[in-house]
């Protein structure tokens, strides 16, 4: 039955306080509306501020790159530690676990392979990503490139259409082979994104980084590259965070790792606990001793 006395005289909890209000942790995204940010927060975490992606995207690409052969066994397994997971609808569909729970970053333009042109790209339908329960949509940008307009109208066209259902994008941008891979480049491709309306921006590490993430007014996540020794993919993804990036997007400097489950939590204590890079090897090396 309603309470029909508590209409007429009832206790007023502290309406004399004035309602909280609080800014969002992320930079450049205080002014989103609440689907982009419920979206951000679940990828970036609102503690450390930043994000650990596991990207395993390559095939769209380069079919079946080293260490994804059989992405049920050496993929699955490392999902349980990303943050948020950046792959192909091809590879969520037949191997990604739906009762995961990890944020999908998803691979939204694609168009060429390895064995033409790169970024010649298109997009899918926004609706498919939707289905997908997509938290981000990562779009190829190749600034500088013979496909440069090609790949910007692709990345305003996504930002327009996540925007309609509040998914956030990631603006990915791709060096290009005559491309100098310098701060004043890169800076200049991070910041493009930007002001083309990408909430998050993945690039790749360069000396004068932090020129790079002081001149983008939304987060960088560190692409991770070709595989490196594993001291010295930890050491760049340190330098990345210590020069203003909020995590790492990184794919086969993970699971081409000598052990991919030690390494994942080894960046992981680089990117949300500021571990230096000697001891978060030192993380690795212990955990792949346990794990054998
Ligand atoms: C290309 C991409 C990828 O296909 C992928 O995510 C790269 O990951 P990594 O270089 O760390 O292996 O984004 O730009």
């Amino acid at each position: 039955m309603p309470d029909v006395d508590d209409l007429k005289e009832g206790k007023q909890y502290y309406t004399d306080k004035p309602q909280k209000g609080e800014g969002f942790f992320l930079k450049g995204s205080n002014n989103l509306e609440w689907g982009m940010k419920d979206r951000l927060a679940r990828i970036f975490n609102p503690v450390s501020g930043n994000t650990v992606m596991l990207a395993f995207d390559h095939g769209y690409l380069m079919g079946p790159t080293s260490g994804l052969e059989r992405m049920d066994l050496t993929i699955v397994p490392l999902i349980e530690y990303a943050d948020c997971i950046m792959c192909t609808r091809g590879a969520l569909r037949t191997i990604v676990p739906p009762t995961c729970g990890t944020p999908v970053s998803l691979r939204y333009s694609s168009g060429t392979t390895v064995l033409t042109e790169l970024n010649d790209e298109c997009l899918m339908d926004i609706e498919e990503a939707v289905r997908l329960n997509a938290s981000l949509l990562a779009v190829m940008v190749a600034v500088g490139d013979r496909f440069e307009a090609t790949t910007i109208r692709n990345l305003t066209r996504t930002v327009d259409l996540g925007t309609r259902y509040g998914i956030p994008t990631l603006g990915v941008t791709a060096v290009g082979k005559d491309m100098a891979r310098d701060a004043r480049y890169i800076s200049m491709a991070s910041r493009v994104c930007a002001e083309n309306g990408a909430h998050v921006v993945k690039t790749y590490f360069c000396d004068d980084f932090e020129k790079v993430t002081s001149t983008c007014p939304v987060p960088i996540v560190l692409a991770g590259g070709k595989k490196l020794p594993e001291l010295d993919a930890l050491t760049m993804a340190y330098r990345a965070i210590d020069q203003g990036a909020n995590g790492v997007d990184m794919g086969r400097n993970i699971f081409q790792a000598g052990n991919p489950i030690a390494m994942i939590q080894a960046v992981k204590a680089v990117v949300h606990d500021r571990e230096i890079p000697e001891k978060a090897f030192d993380m690795y090396n212990t955990l792949k001793a346990e794990q054998k």
